[in-house]
């Protein structure tokens, strides 16, 4: 199912972007480009277009499975998704997102939820959202081998408890306690840890301050990294996109496009045309019910 991951086969690795830390910091060229996918198709394009992490981000729920948050994506819709991941990607490390509630409850429940995304799934690696509350949760993965990323600043499944998606980390208290929260994560043993929509400076300097790599999502151009989801840079969301969710194609537009033409066409009698049609051998075509030619002009 997997990629081993060999030194040397091109192969994206754990221990390759703890090393890229120290590179990112000097040369963009070293930065780690990071995409969200839930399915085969985007993590195949995604991951032969030189992607470095794919995602398998429980923001499914909101732009594949159409939830309004991203709450009720349960444990085995994640392992769905991380599964056709899986088999998409060869180079990029896979990551799966856990989602709420698989991680909430009590650490042994948590580590066996954390053990099926490795073992059932093919995932490398998981996510888990929260700072200083995770410390124990991050130790007893990281101690199970499994590698884990943190993410801090806004952090989705907390939206009710944050009252919506807000910027976090605007005021001097916040700030620090968001600098505790990711140097808890990296005490806890993360290999990386996601800073979502917080200030761009506050970004910086937890980036100064970690030994391990930031990836950023709204948090400006100064992390180690950077992630988008898939669907927000194709133009392939319903809702008002934050403002950091730099649209790269109009996909949705595409799409729409080819379905209109496709429903004119039909309705006009012109798809499908005479060469689009399979043709009865010559000798039968008199006979009634004659058999469609099987010597394979697919
Ligand atoms: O679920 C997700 O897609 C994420 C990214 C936004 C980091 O957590």
């Amino acid at each position: 199912m997997s990629v081993v991951p060999n030194a040397g086969n091109g192969k994206i690795t754990v221990p390759e972007l703890l090393q890229r830390k120290s590179s990112a910091a000097d040369s963009p060229a070293k930065k780690i480009v990071s995409l969200t996918a839930y399915d085969y198709p985007t993590a195949r394009l995604a991951d032969e277009a030189g992607v470095d992490v794919i995602l398998v981000g429980d923001s499914l729920g909101m732009v594949v499975l159409g939830y309004d948050s991203t709450l009720p994506v349960t444990i085995e819709e994640m392992l769905h998704h991380t599964r056709a991941v899986r088999r998409g990607t060869r180079r990029a490390l896979v990551v799966a997102d856990m989602p709420y509630g698989s991680y909430h409850t009590d650490t042994a429940e948590s580590l066996r939820n954390a053990v099926r995304f490795v073992k059932e799934a093919g995932a490398e690696a998981v996510k888990i959202e929260g700072g200083e509350r995770r410390l124990e949760m991050i130790s007893r993965l990281t101690e199970a081998e499994i590698p884990v990323m943190g993410h801090v600043g806004l952090t989705p499944q907390s939206v009710n408890a944050l009252g919506g998606y807000r910027v976090q980390g605007k005021t001097a208290d916040a700030a620090e306690h968001l600098l505790r929260d990711a140097r808890s994560v990296e005490a806890a043993g993360a290999f990386a840890v996601v800073l979502e929509a917080v200030p761009r400076e506050l970004a910086a300097q937890i980036t100064r301050d970690l030994r391990i790599p930031t990836i950023g999502i709204g948090a400006g151009p100064d992390c180690d990294g950077q992630i988008l989801v898939t669907h927000d840079m194709l133009g392939l969301t319903f809702n008002q996109t934050p403002k950091f969710a730099r649209q790269y194609a109009n996909a949705g537009e595409l799409i729409s496009e080819a379905v209109r033409e496709y429903c004119q066409d039909v309705r006009r009698g012109t798809f499908p045309s005479d060469a689009e049609s399979y043709h009865a051998v010559k000798m039968l075509v008199e006979l009634e019910d004659a058999p469609v030619n099987r010597d394979g002009d697919w």
